[in-house]
């Protein structure tokens, strides 16, 4: 998609719709800086007589306009003028990308100043403008046949129009419109990952992604560690998991060198558990299908992985997916065995079905070789994280105090929300095993908070935070499909960390 940036549409100006947004008042005055005055007079007429009232997802066609250039206007709903802020005005974005792909828009004037207003800044408006705009051409395809679409719409060309172009304008429009783009291609392929069968999308179709995302900038270096490296490292509990699985479990680390050696890197580590049946603890059927979606937090770290590389950021990161399919099979593990991790703790694997903390604790033993200034681990932990905080907010829990600061700042910039659980050492004693150093689950309660505890102790040394996003990285219903959640909450911490937000 082209962008452009005009405070003027003139008679060379490409043939193209403009969006205006309107607030409940239906107070249109500013588009005068937009369309002559008798344009302005009939469409004041045309809303007194329509039912558009702009509420959020109202919208109103107008055919009429003396600009030859302006081919339709919409009007976009703002709601309440005393109450627009960031998160009215991400919905009216969402609302006019539909608008957009209903109506077949290719040419785009979207009148910024108009959804604008003091406590929203440009930049920022900018980059969340990018992420939408850029996102709209998903649609899961890969294994349609008859109802494949072979065009997704796109939007041709996206022209930001100004009341009055400043100086700098070029400048940033350019620089935050490349990053939401990076985010949005990002998502896109963890939303991609996400809705993949697990018959596609095994632990070797993990790797081949990070091998291919590695081809694309010589920043990035991948190394695949398969079982047999895995076994003489040590990482016998990530293997524990793998074993019922006829599918190859595979340790996944990309590199990305943006900054000098001597700079410590981030570690961003991913469950990629590509399909959840539980292991000998099998789960119900019931909605089983979902666990394809097990991988998700490998999917949005190998998403980060790419917008982050996009923008040639000057940071070291450094990515681990710990993948691997938990299947029950007469090579499984049982429930009741004791494994050896690579941190030379021993595990009571009391219920097979929490797997992703087996995987998890030995990919965190690893990436500490690294020597990383912050470990963030992503992964569709619990089911108990949904409970908790539904599918709104994933679950943030961490052993440092400004690490989860950061979090939550970028959470609170990006929209992309957390809320933190509490890590206190009470919460410790559930894991006590009488037969291994740590029991893989607690008792009954507060099962995201023990499950975080259990990765705690692979952490110690370590500045480390834990997100659960077993709620948010999926919908349900008819609307079900990978989100791309965390994608946009890390990468607004990456870019915070090179100091380019
Ligand atoms: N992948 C699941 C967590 C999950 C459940 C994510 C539902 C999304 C929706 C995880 O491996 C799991 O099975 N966790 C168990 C842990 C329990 C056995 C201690 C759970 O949450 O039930
Ligand atoms: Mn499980
Ligand atoms: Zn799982």
């Amino acid at each position: 998609m082209q962008y452009d940036l005009t405070d003027n549409i003139t008679s060379k100006s490409t043939k193209g719709s403009a969006i205006f947004g309107v607030f409940s008042d239906k107070n249109v005055n500013t588009l005068s800086k937009s369309v002559s005055a008798s344009d302005l007079k009939a469409i004041k007429g045309i809303i007194n007589n329509s039912s558009f009232e702009g509420k959020i997802n109202q919208n109103l066609c107008i055919y009429e306009s003396s600009n030859q250039r302006i081919e339709k206007i919409y009007l976009v709903g703002l709601g309440d003028k005393d109450k627009y802020n960031e998160k009215k005005f991400l919905k009216s974005v969402i609302s006019s990308c539909e608008l957009f792909k209903k109506e077949n828009l290719k040419n785009i004037y979207f009148c910024i100043d108009s959804f604008i207003s003091s406590d929203i800044s440009l930049n920022w408006a900018v980059r969340n403008i990018s992420i939408h705009i850029n996102g709209i051409d998903y649609e899961y395809n890969d294994t349609k046949n008859k109802t494949k679409n072979k065009n997704p719409y796109k939007i041709s060309k996206f022209i930001f129009k100004f009341n009055s172009i400043r100086k700098n304008y070029k400048e940033n429009i350019k620089k935050y419109f490349a990053q939401g783009a990076a985010i949005a291609n990002g998502i896109k392929l963890a939303k991609n990952l996400g809705d993949l069968p697990s018959n596609i999308c095994t632990p070797t179709y993990l790797a081949n992604t990070a091998k291919k995302l590695g081809k694309s900038n010589k920043k990035l270096n991948i190394k695949i560690h398969n079982e047999k490296e895995m076994k003489s490292m040590g990482m016998n509990c990530l293997l524990s998991v793998g074993n019922g699985s006829e599918e190859p479990s595979k340790l996944i680390t990309i590199k990305y060198n943006g900054a000098g050696k001597n700079q410590k890197p981030i570690a961003l580590v991913g469950k990629g558990i590509t399909f959840d049946t539980g292991g000998i603890s099998i789960k119900p059927s019931n909605g089983m299908d979902e666990m394809k979606y097990d991988m998700c937090g490998a999917a949005s770290v190998l998403g980060t992985m790419k917008a982050i590389s996009e923008l040639n950021l000057k940071i070291n990161v450094v990515c681990v997916v710990a993948s691997a399919e938990n299947m029950p099979s007469g090579t499984a593990t049982n429930p009741g065995d004791v494994v050896t991790t690579m941190s030379g703790q021993t595990v009571e694997i009391l219920n097979t079905d929490a797997e992703g903390r087996l995987v998890l604790c030995d990919a965190l033993t690893y990436v500490s070789r690294f020597k990383p200034k912050h470990i963030i681990d992503v992964a569709t932990l619990t089911g108990a994280v949904l409970v908790a905080l539904g599918k709104v907010a994933s679950g943030v829990l961490s052993n440092d105090e400004k690490l989860t600061e950061k979090i939550k700042n970028s959470s609170n910039i990006s929209h992309d929300y957390v809320w933190e659980l509490p890590m206190w050492e009470e919460f410790q004693s559930e894991l006590d095993s009488n037969f291994a150093d740590i029991a893989n689950i607690g008792k009954r309660y507060a099962g995201t908070i023990t499950a975080a505890c259990f990765l705690s102790r692979f952490t110690e040394e370590f500045s480390w935070a834990h997100l659960d996003i077993a709620g948010t990285a999926w919908n349900e219903g008819a609307n079900k499909g990978g989100t791309g959640r965390p994608v946009s909450l890390l990468t607004h911490l990456l870019l915070e960390d090179a100091k380019s937000l």
